[in-house]
């Protein structure tokens, strides 16, 4: 029986990740250069090029370039235009990065690259004269406070972790997600694997600070026929400056959505915002590479409300009891948590270079990294176009 040869060009071969590690999870491939390129080059990528890769991230979710270190941090935004037609000129966290120590997405101590502001730098441990920066003070999330029911020291001491947000980078205000994702790791954490103990009992292993990823189409996958229906037919309300809104709220277990209703600060409490920029999106969004694959696509701790058409009739329910919202995603989303053979965990050499699609997976950090170094370059770039529904004219 003929074997289909993997994809290739003259600059690149895509390479499946093994067996072990793809498991059932449909993601994961590596991006081998050819020829003498020791960095990736953008100027060096061909149209053929072009179409090789971007058919290898619909299909892998998940692309890994080996031994990086040394790449120029100017060259990741440049890169993310390979598979971004729409990618604008700034990092989708806005031009600069937020300081707000209170904010939850800068509690991280991240920054930015000066001599490439598109970039984050991020990870955890104090370095100082870091790529122009004088001083950064970078924090890993922390399991003892991120979750509504944190694990016990114990827990920890024996190598159990968690996940923490399961999300698409994406705003969700003003500023619209990129397609892809850039990671670089310059600095990587090693020491024991650690443990994720999933609701069926059964553990992920992960090397620390692992980035986990699921499918969002293997969880659309995983739905009944009638959630199938009504995910593809719902569109999302997220909440006004939904990380701010969210602040002082504790996360699942699984870190799908938020544990529990009345810690959301109130509407009129938060940074200035206006209707106009807050955004809605489909539930269900188009595969690019396999438009029989529709994505799920659900940041489950910003949700805000739920708006879902009849196809039969047209008529609009909108669904704007939090907890039954919460619940209604949640159901759906921890599904593809289930089992280990569904969740991907890149464990991280030093010099790689991860591009994954950003509007195709979900994603979570994870690992307890207390008095660990790493250092992470990210970059992920505004995008000029909305993400497309699956079914057309679903979105209300
Ligand atoms: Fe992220």
């Amino acid at each position: 029986m003929p074997t289909a040869l993997p994809p290739s060009s003259t600059h690149f071969e895509i390479r499946p990740l093994p067996a072990a590690l793809r498991k059932e999870t449909n993601i994961g491939a590596e991006m081998l250069l050819r020829g003498d390129q020791l960095f990736i080059d953008p100027d060096l990528i061909t149209d053929d090029d072009r179409e090789l890769l971007r058919t290898a991230l619909y299909e892998h979710s998940v692309l890994v370039v080996r031994k990086q270190k040394g790449i120029e941090p100017s060259v990741l935004p440049r890169l993310a235009r390979v598979w971004d037609d729409h990618a604008k000129s700034t990092h989708s966290g806005g031009a600069q990065m937020v300081k707000d120590k209170d904010n939850i997405l800068s509690k991280n101590g991240g920054d930015r690259i000066p001599r490439a502001p598109q970039v984050s730098v991020l990870g955890s441990g104090h370095f100082k004269d870091y790529e122009g920066l004088p001083e950064v003070r970078l924090r890993h999330l922390n399991q003892r406070e991120f979750h509504a029911d944190p694990l016990t020291e114990d827990q920890v001491q024996s190598g159990q972790t968690r996940f923490y947000r399961w999300h698409l980078d994406a705003p969700l205000y003003e500023r619209l997600p990129g397609r892809v994702t850039l990671i670089h790791g310059v600095k990587v954490p090693t020491g024991q694997t650690q443990r994720i103990e999933l609701e069926s009992g059964e553990n992920l292993h992960v090397a620390p600070g692992a980035s986990a990823f699921v499918s969002g189409a293997k969880a659309f996958s995983l739905l009944s026929s009638a959630e199938q229906e009504f995910a593809l037919n719902t569109t999302i309300q997220y909440a006004p400056r939904a990380y701010e809104w969210i602040r002082d709220c504790k996360a699942t277990s699984d870190g799908l959505t938020i544990a529990r209703v009345g810690d959301e600060r109130a509407l009129d409490d938060l940074p200035e915002w206006s209707w106009d920029k807050v955004q809605s999106h489909p539930m269900v969004w188009k595969n690019p590479g396999s438009p029989d694959k529709p994505l799920l696509e659900i940041l489950g701790c910003c949700v805000y409300a739920l708006r879902t058409k009849d196809p039969q009739t047209g008529q609009v329910t909108e669904i704007s009891d939090l907890a039954r919202v919460r619940e209604i995603v949640h159901g759906m989303q921890k599904k593809v948590l289930r089992r280990p053979e569904y969740i991907y965990a890149h464990a991280w050499e030093e010099g790689d270079l991860v591009v994954f699609h950003n509007k195709g997976v979900w994603h979570s950090i994870t690992g307890n990294l207390d008095g660990v170094e790493r250092i992470l370059w990210q970059c992920t770039m505004e995008s000029g176009v909305e993400p497309e529904p699956a079914l057309e004219g679903s979105k209300v």
